[in-house]
């Protein structure tokens, strides 16, 4: 039998599409797979910005996430006006990228499916998910802490479908 089609495009969104939003991506579909739903979902991931287009994620970011067990995957794009369409749900990591994105919606009934990551967050209270790049790599197990905790609130709160 084939698999249904999925219920839900989910697509998260950051500045470089090499750091949080490739993580987002990779920790949401294990969350997915876990809960054996990974034919409910199409999870993706892009950037802002297409500086960093074909790379795959940070090494940095890399190595905090295999350590944690994570599988590494995706290489980076940058986000298009199609995008928007195509996509039920784009989760954005910092009010700078929520503002970008609504800025390439056609217009504003898709503002309502762009929704900020920390609004999923059950436990971390911070206003965005901080970007890592420029930091150490401390800087990066906590994102993927906050993401942990977010990526089980987006699965709460679609698990509907
Ligand atoms: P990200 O991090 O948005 O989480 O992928 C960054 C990656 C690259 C740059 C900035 C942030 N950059 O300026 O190239």
């Amino acid at each position: 039998m084939s698999s249904p089609s999925p219920c839900l495009r989910i697509l998260f969104v950051c500045l470089g599409n090499i750091c949080r939003s490739p993580a987002a991506e990779i920790i949401f579909q294990k969350v997915v797979d876990d809960a054996g739903l990974s034919d409910h979902y199409k999870i993706d991931s892009a950037g802002i910005i297409g500086h960093h287009h074909g790379s795959p994620p940070d090494s940095r970011m890399a190595e905090s996430l295999k350590r944690q067990g994570f599988r590494i995957h995706g290489r980076a794009r940058q986000i298009n006006a199609e995008d928007l369409l195509e996509h039920d749900l784009i989760i954005t990591m910092d009010e700078t990228n929520l503002a970008d994105v609504k800025s390439l919606a056609p217009d504003a009934s898709l503002h309502g499916k762009i929704r900020p990551f920390v609004s999923f967050c059950r436990f971390h209270k911070d206003p965005r998910v901080p970007d890592p790049y420029y930091g150490g790599q401390r800087g990066f197990d906590h994102v993927i802490e906050m993401l942990k905790d977010g990526c089980k609130g987006i699965l709460e709160s679609v698990s509907k479908c």
